[in-house]
């Protein structure tokens, strides 16, 4: 038996448990960060140079948007050169395949330009929630046409002439708070976001450190009309894509993971807290400017609560974290997750049929899930519904499984979304 295969075209994983995941990684460029990187490029007016983006497929799709918009990218080897300042309307729709951070910050960019963007994406992104974006950004004087009243894409945006507005965002969301900080680059006036509850904060750090009018207080971010200056920057490694291996390495036994240049910046590191609160042995290692090199061995873990403020956090890490506390002793609950259903997948849905498939008992009760704890996982078949993380998360759960077994994932092709090396990767450490 091959301890692990890649079949039918490349969409169906299937993985052998047994053996430990022991070596070091540089993990992909952050996907958050590079979407960023790419769009403040193209506002910028002059030439940046962008170095470690993503290699996602997510990624990809920002650069054809901003191309789209009158951006002009090069790329040569490891950095890719962006001449921007001159958007312009675009001749078709943006496709943006599976990205919702590509729509809804890509929404807040066609609100301030002075012509029509037509923004739209697979079956999933158009099923996502969207008038989260176009409320505020209709309030800033946007004309925006989308599916069910504007609650869905695609989006048909006419920009222009905007007015700053002061917005509490009702669902704490980082690419809420960065298309209406994004818009206001365009507005008259000044444009608020007031956050309750904190989220990453890549848009407003990026445009501080690449010179746009922007400043922070407290929960409260400014923006006025400006542009970033042209920049040289390069991607720090994804934490989100860390977490999959930091959870590997801490449940499979005998395992020892190091991974390099991983940020570990506001609105990121919330997963290596709950890891470290589970016992796991993780440590990290400062390498200069929210970078870190992340060490984890296996041990024991244990059940634990993590509360809804501090699910922004980690919001992107809550299905790997389920399989960390499948196997804890004890239960854990994960307080104010209802967001989770508004993702790629339904991630609620998708972590309940996967830890079940597995072999363990997990619920959802209102807003919180509950993973009962103390599972001795089996191999299964799991569907990863189109969603990278589940089924990377469920790679790692069948890792975790009685030696022998086999786990598949169906509808693996999606992992290309953040992290197209994963399996790559995966062999290193296993050393197959
Ligand atoms: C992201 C914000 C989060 C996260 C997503 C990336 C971003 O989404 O889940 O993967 O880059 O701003 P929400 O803003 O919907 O919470």
């Amino acid at each position: 038996m091959c301890a692990l295969r890649v079949s039918g075209g490349g969409d169906v994983l299937a993985v052998v448990a047994g053996g430990p995941l022991r070596g070091e990684l540089r993990m992909p460029g952050d996907k958050s960060i590079s979407h960023r990187a790419l769009m403040l490029a193209a506002l910028a007016d002059g030439t940046s140079q962008i170095s470690g983006l993503s290699d996602g497929a997510d990624v990809a799709a920002t650069v054809r948007a901003i191309g789209a918009l009158g951006a002009v990218t090069e790329s040569g080897g490891e950095v890719v050169r962006v001449r921007g300042g001159a958007l312009r309307e675009p001749a078709g729709p943006i496709d943006v395949e599976n990205s919702g951070t590509s729509i809804r910050l890509l929404a807040g960019i066609a609100a301030g330009c002075p012509f029509t963007t037509v923004l739209a994406g697979d079956a999933s992104v158009n099923r996502r929630p969207m008038d989260r974006v176009t409320a505020p950004l209709r309030l800033m004087g946007a004309e925006i046409h989308g599916a069910d009243g504007g609650r869905h894409a695609p989006l048909r945006i006419t920009g222009g002439d905007l007015r700053g507005i002061r917005w509490e965002p009702p669902v704490a969301s980082a690419q809420v708070k960065s298309a209406v900080l994004l818009a206001g680059l365009f507005a008259d006036g000044e444009t608020v976001v007031n956050e309750p509850i904190p989220t990453r904060a890549h848009t407003e750090e990026m445009l501080a450190a690449f010179g746009a009018d922007v400043r922070v207080r407290g929960g409260e971010v400014t923006v006025r009309a400006s542009r970033p200056a042209p920049f040289a920057f390069e991607v720090p490694g994804d934490p989100s894509a860390a977490a999959f291996w930091l959870v590997g390495a801490a449940v499979v036994p005998g395992s020892e993971v190091t991974l390099h240049d991983v940020y570990l910046g506001q609105g990121r590191d919330g997963f290596v807290r709950v890891l470290r609160r589970m016992g796991a042995e993780v440590s990290a290692a400062p390498a200069g400017d929210h970078r870190v090199r992340l060490t984890c061995r296996s041990g024991p873990l244990q059940g634990v609560t993590v509360a809804a403020r501090e699910v922004p956090d980690l919001v992107d890490e809550i299905p790997i974290l389920a399989v960390a506390a499948a196997v804890a002793t004890g239960p854990s609950r994960f307080e104010g997750v209802g967001e989770l259903r508004h993702k790629e997948s339904d991630r609620l849905r998708s972590v309940l049929a996967g830890l079940a498939a597995l072999g363990a008992a997990a619920e959802v009760d209102g807003e919180s899930l509950v993973v009962h704890g103390g599972a001795r996982l089996r191999g299964g078949s799991i569907n990863a519904a189109g969603d990278h993380r589940v089924a990377m998360t469920f790679c790692i759960g069948g890792l975790a499984a009685a030696d022998g077994d086999e786990t598949t994932v169906e509808g693996w092709h999606s992992v290309a979304t953040s992290y197209p090396g994963f399996v790559e990767d995966l062999v290193g450490l296993r050393g197959a």
